[in-house]
């Protein structure tokens, strides 16, 4: 493993230290802050919150060894590693904007972090729980500050390229002082993904006939509108995930001329998204792209995490712990504070025209025709989807606080959970029934996170509480990021989803689950060999 990722890094200097590898790898490092930083959000379902606690400190207490620790599904290392990646970044990006305390303050966590790994790595040491903990609150609240300040668009990390390439020699030093805390942070990263999207978003500004391609297909435009057609939407900030959901869906299609993509990303990923649908044709199918920042309705004065963010106590709440130094870090991940994340619960808001689309996660791959999906009969509920309460394990009691009466007066502990990542939505069975309402009723009753505590999955279960028509488990196969799937299920179902952290655009995605979804990347694509991204 090791070896091969150093053999793809050697000849990567030799072709292309000349100027651009360097500053791709390094500018892309930051500036696809939500591309891995947050891709690990997609925690395992299967694992409940309150367990999810209890598994982080056991498998830090025991698993010594910082290899075994970073293949956990919620390994703290991998977590200060993308820390690190973006806060260099921004190190650069703060001193452009000429804010030197901030810059200092960054990279004295940054040396501060990496001190942490290095030892841990080389002395084959135990990592303390506690420094870690520290750790990944002191650089979160950092990063949360700099996306305050805005120091995440695009433009910005255009404009500095230069100073990246002298920032790389820098990195490359102190890379080198622990070889294998270089070695393993190689490995976690997805240097491809974040080169790809520096590619991308050079090109959509260098070559205009990207862009006037994008406007000669406005005359696809009516069909973003027409409810006899099959409509997608997929929201995400990793372009190769979704390309893989389009490619996928469109390759399986009866009628890919009848599908119909509707793709919101971030201000991160917008250009690099939209030169990459323009780029490529998908079967004829239609695309739009769209980024979140540009839906001024969704602010704090309507959506309810947005307001619940502004409260300093939520903020540390999400960057501290509860207060309480026993009780592990929980929400440091920032893709729980991200928008795209909670878009879901906005879908007849963004899409106002349409009546009926299917919801897909990023971190799936298609594998049959769905327009049949468009036509079963929902009786009446505003939600389609898997059911996952096959063990006991997943039922509601699992995700929610029954101590507390609201809950206790309003659920049964034992209704069976489901699943997000394909779901069929009926858009006006969802506005008449206000599901948006309701959600934003309980996600204001949880102002103080009593009643959960993070993902979107329980404030969904509250908010579609009897409103979900259950599906044939086979439209929808879960488990592929972090267990051993049926191979019969595999086989069969419609849509496979790679939900945990083992994705198989990573590392240390499942070997035997990777095939399904690597199918539908075009690794011979100019800008993904650039990128050493290989299947
Ligand atoms: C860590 O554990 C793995 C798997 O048990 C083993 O292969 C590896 O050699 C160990 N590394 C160290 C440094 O002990
Ligand atoms: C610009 O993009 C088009 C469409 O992908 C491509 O055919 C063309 O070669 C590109 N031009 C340059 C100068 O790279
Ligand atoms: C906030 O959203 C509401 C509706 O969602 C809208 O009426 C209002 O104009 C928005 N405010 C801003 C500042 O955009
Ligand atoms: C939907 O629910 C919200 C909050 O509960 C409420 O303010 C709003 O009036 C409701 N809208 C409709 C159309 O019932
Ligand atoms: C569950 O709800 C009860 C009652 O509101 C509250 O006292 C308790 O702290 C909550 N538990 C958690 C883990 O938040
Ligand atoms: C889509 O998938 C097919 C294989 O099914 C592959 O040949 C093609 O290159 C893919 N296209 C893109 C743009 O990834």
């Amino acid at each position: 493993m090791s070896r091969r990722t150093f053999d793809l890094r050697r000849p990567a200097r030799r072709r292309w230290f000349s100027g651009s590898w360097v500053w791709l790898v390094a500018g892309g490092l930051g500036m696809l802050l939500l591309l891995v930083v947050l891709s690990w959000e997609k925690l395992p379902r299967s694992t409940p919150p309150l367990a999810r606690q209890k598994l982080f400190r056991s498998s830090l207490i025991e698993d010594l060894n910082i290899t075994v620790e970073m293949l956990s599904p919620y390994s703290f290392t991998r977590q200060i590693i993308d820390q690190i990646s973006l806060a260099k970044t921004l190190v650069v990006v703060s001193k452009d904007n000429n804010n030197l305390q901030f810059a200092a303050e960054l990279s004295s966590q940054i040396r501060k972090c990496q001190a942490l790994l290095s030892t841990a790595a080389m002395m084959e040491t135990s990592l303390v729980m506690k420094e870690l903990e520290e750790a990944i609150r002191d650089m979160g609240l950092l990063l949360y500050q700099a996306q305050q300040l805005h120091y995440d668009s695009a433009t910005m990390i255009v404009k500095m390229k230069g100073q990246l390439l002298s920032l790389d020699e820098k990195m490359k030093s102190e890379t080198e002082k622990s070889t294998k805390y270089g070695q393993i942070a190689a490995e976690e990263l997805p240097k491809g993904l974040y080169c790809f999207g520096i590619r991308l978003t050079m090109e959509w500004f260098m070559n205009s006939s990207l862009q006037r391609k994008l406007l000669e297909r406005r005359h696809s435009l009516r069909k973003l509108k027409d409810n006899s057609l099959y409509h997608f939407c997929i929201f995400s900030d990793n372009i190769l995930a979704a390309s893989a959901v389009v490619n996928s869906t469109s390759m399986n299609s009866k009628h890919p001329e009848m599908v119909v993509f509707h793709l919101v990303t971030d201000e991160v990923n917008y250009a690099p998204m939209r030169a990459w649908f323009s780029m490529n044709n998908f079967r004829g199918a239609a695309i739009e792209v769209q980024k979140v920042e540009d839906f001024s309705w969704l602010n704090a004065s309507y959506v309810p995490v947005l307001k619940q963010l502004q409260n300093s106590e939520t903020q540390n709440y999400y960057f501290s712990g509860s207060g309480n130094n026993r009780t592990p870090i929980k929400f440091r991940n920032p893709k729980y504070l991200s928008m795209l994340n909670h878009l879901r619960f906005y879908i007849p808001e963004v899409y106002p025209a349409l009546q009926k689309v299917v919801f897909l996660d990023d971190d799936i791959v298609v594998q049959k025709d769905l327009s049949e999906l468009f036509s079963i009969n929902l009786n009446g509920n505003v939600m389609g989807a898997v059911e996952t309460c096959m063990e006991t394990f997943h039922r509601f009691h699992k995700y929610l606080n029954y101590s507390h009466p609201l809950i206790q007066a309003h659920f049964d502990p034992n209704a069976c959970g489901w699943a997000f990542g394909m779901n069929v939505l009926d858009l006006r069975e969802w506005r008449k029934k206000n599901v948006t309402g309701i959600y934003h009723y309980w996600q204001e009753k949880n102002a103080d996170h009593s009643l959960w505590k993070l993902g979107t999955l329980p404030p969904g279960l509250l908010a579609f509480y009897g409103l979900v028509e259950k599906l044939d488990p086979e439209w929808h196969v879960l488990g592929l990021g972090y267990t051993n799937v049926d191979p019969l299920l595999i086989k069969n179902g419609a849509v496979l989803h790679y939900n945990g952290n083992m994705k198989p655009w990573l590392k240390i995605g499942k070997e035997k689950y990777k095939g399904f979804w690597e199918k539908y990347v075009d690794f011979s694509h100019p800008f993904l060999q650039q990128c050493f991204i290989h299947g």
